[in-house]
């Protein structure tokens, strides 16, 4: 039996409440992620996707409603159990990626096996490895700075792989990228999907990255509209 490895019970979120400025990004959305599934979110900008991510990763609070993450509420957790949660269990990658500026390439993927308490030798081993294996074998040394947006994009996805979390919360990781490199991408995904069994929600705007997973859930105006099997 699989078991559910994200839950959401009518989650709803809205910034700036009882302001002029209020806006209900998610609202009463209920959903189950089973764990091992890879399931694509869609819809157009500002249906509340990133929104819907950052409430599970537990970045931004819920205005009411919860969230279970592998059997725990974590609704009402403490900053500190989420951190450590977003540590152990979530890996995730951001619409705008976040990178160190200081730090190289392989700085930035070994940070979160470092923060776990991995050496630096085995850290920088695996680092060196997903990066080629991304297709930036030749800019591993390389600041961000120094890199092409797709190129940056890579780096963060080998970031959030690194400690082969348990879940991985992925805003539009292929974005940026050309078919090919999001093929390569996708291929890695689904590697370690079969692998070891990481649950995935994925969100882009493209058919054809949403055929790829397991699933899609279309959102529109914060509300899921439709899901279907992809
Ligand atoms: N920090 C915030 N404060 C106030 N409103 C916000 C905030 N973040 C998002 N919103 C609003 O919430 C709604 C959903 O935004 P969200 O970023 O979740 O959309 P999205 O589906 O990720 O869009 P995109 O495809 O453009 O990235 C939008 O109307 C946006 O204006
Ligand atoms: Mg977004």
């Amino acid at each position: 039996m699989r078991k559910v490895m994200l839950e959401l019970k009518d989650v709803t979120k809205i910034y700036n409440e009882g302001t002029a400025r209020e806006v209900v990004a998610v609202e009463n959305i209920n959903l189950k992620i089973m764990e091992g599934e890879m399931v694509a979110l869609m819809g157009p900008s500002g249906s509340g996707k990133s929104t819907l991510l950052n409430l599970i990763g537990g970045l931004t609070p819920v205005t009411s409603g919860e969230i279970i993450v592998d059997g725990k509420n974590v609704t009402s957790f403490s900053d500190e159990m989420r951190a450590a949660l977003r540590r152990d269990k979530i890996g995730y990658i951001f619409q705008h990626f976040n990178l160190l500026d200081f730090l190289t390439a392989a700085q930035n993927v070994m940070l979160p096996l470092l923060i776990q308490g991995e050496t630096f030798a085995v850290a920088r081993r695996r680092a060196v490895m997903i990066l080629r294996e991304l297709g930036l074998g030749g800019r591993i040394d390389h600041y961000p700075n120094e890199l092409s947006g797709g190129q940056e994009q890579r780096v963060a996805i080998a970031r959030s792989l690194i400690t082969r979390p348990a879940i991985l919360l992925g805003d539009e990781p292929t974005g940026d990228l050309d078919l090919e490199s999001s093929t390569d991408v996708m291929r890695l995904f689904r590697r370690v999907n079969q692998e070891e069994n990481q649950t995935l929600l994925l969100v882009t705007h493209s058919e054809y990255i949403g055929s790829l997973c397991d699933r899609i859930l279309r959102i529109d105006d914060g509300k899921i509209v439709e899901e279907v099997k992809a």
